[in-house]
């Protein structure tokens, strides 16, 4: 029998989401959703009214499992160096119409005292990729001096997230050990053959795997994601990457749409693109939050530059992480993955998520629940 709620018949003018109210859409749906036909023909579906009763679905869903809280992230875009040549993104290495930052470990320690003292109590810290031999050490003192900037009276002080590419296993253990414990590494996409069209052949897929599961071996809590709307990308590569986030067991996700940035070599594909990046990257979000009901979703910088709508609906679909921004103003318009990068600030950020009936945790580090369970830990009060 079908769960309620739920009308799976075969012929396409039936429903495949009923408007009847079910008692736990996380529950009643995600049998359903297990079915990849199901997930499928929710993605290729352009129909608003089943995109608005996927997004009320997972918005009871998420209520019931995380309630009204939205986790903020202090986000300091350290440096926009990267060794690395993605096709797709501004900050590429050979992208030489772009000045090149990098913050001191001083002028780190003071902004994330800023965001402290502003009651952001966890921070992302974000770069390219730099493969010098004296980044991770840099990175690993950054740690350091912030924990013990934050960590009076005994308390854990700031919760620190990374996201700084590629590594060892030995320099992401290093860096765990110095009190980073959260990571996140995007896949980019779960499909072996579009990796490969995206990036360079020294950039491998399996290189990628490999460093997730590292990250889950040492004990982060791991994140990853994949971009909506690449350049010959399909739904059934888009309903993989649901199927892979679930087969990694992810405790943190992050997804938004593609977006062209004119000076890499993606933006001259000629590949056709799906015919809505974004409600799709919404639909992405709320089969995330439908099927992973405990993991921490981030709302996207990328959903929200692509649609001014991008906060309220990434919120309604089921993302409960955003990340105010602290990077320098000077370093923004120089952290270009994309073109037009919207930047939201704190101050507005809580109003606007007030504004819907949501709450921005102040004072907190919103750990992803997911992580505790698979750990076999009780959550710890936040
Ligand atoms: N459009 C959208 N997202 C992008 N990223 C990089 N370039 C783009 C782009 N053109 C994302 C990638 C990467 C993260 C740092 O930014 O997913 O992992
Ligand atoms: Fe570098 Fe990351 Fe951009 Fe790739 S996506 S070029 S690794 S900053």
């Amino acid at each position: 029998m079908l769960p309620r709620g739920l009308n799976m018949r075969s012929t396409a003018k039936k429903p495949i989401i009923s408007k009847e109210q079910p008692g736990n859409p996380c529950q009643e749906l995600l049998l359903a959703l297990s079915d990849r036909e199901t997930t499928l023909r929710i993605l290729a579906d352009d129909d608003p009214e089943l995109r608005g009763l996927l997004l009320d679905k997972a918005e009871v869903c998420r209520l019931e499992v995380m309630g009204k809280q939205v986790y903020p992230r202090a986000l300091i875009e350290f440096s926009n160096q990267c060794a690395l040549n993605c096709f797709y993104c501004g900050l590429r290495r050979d992208n030489s119409d772009l000045l090149r930052y990098h913050l001191s470990v001083d002028e780190i320690v003071e902004l994330a005292l800023q965001a402290w003292d502003m009651g952001l109590h966890s921070l992302a810290l974000q770069s390219g990729e730099v493969h010098d031999e004296n980044e991770v050490p840099f990175v690993i003192e950054v740690v350091k001096r912030v924990k013990q900037a934050t960590s009076r009276d005994g308390t854990s002080g700031m919760g620190i997230t990374l996201s700084i590419g590629e590594l060892g296993f030995d320099a992401y253990r290093a860096l765990f050990e110095a009190g980073a414990h959260r990571y996140l590494l995007r896949i980019e996409t779960s499909d072996p053959d579009l990796f490969r069209r995206i990036h360079p052949p020294s950039q491998s897929y399996e290189r990628r795997l490999e460093c997730l599961s590292y990250l889950k071996e040492i004990g982060y809590q791991v994140g990853t994601g994949v971009m909506v709307g690449l350049p010959g990308q399909s739904y059934e590569q888009l309903a993989s990457d649901l199927e892979f986030f679930r087969a990694w067991d992810i405790d943190m996700l992050g997804m938004g749409p593609y977006i062209t940035h004119p000076g890499t070599p993606l933006s001259r594909s000629r590949l056709p693109i799906i015919a809505h990046p974004f409600a799709t990257t919404l639909k992405m979000i709320a089969l995330a939050r439908l099927t992973m009901p405990e993991i921490n979703i981030v709302c996207s910088t990328a959903l929200q530059t692509i649609n001014p709508a991008g906060l309220s609906l990434g919120i309604k679909a089921g993302a409960n992480v955003v990340m105010p921004v602290m990077t320098p103003d000077e370093h923004r318009r120089e952290y270009s993955l994309y073109a037009h990068k919207k930047y939201s600030s704190l101050d507005r950020l809580v109003k606007n998520i007030a504004d819907l009936g949501y709450e921005v945790a102040l004072d907190s580090w919103g750990d992803s629940r997911h992580y505790f369970k698979r750990q076999g830990l009780a959550y710890p009060v936040q």
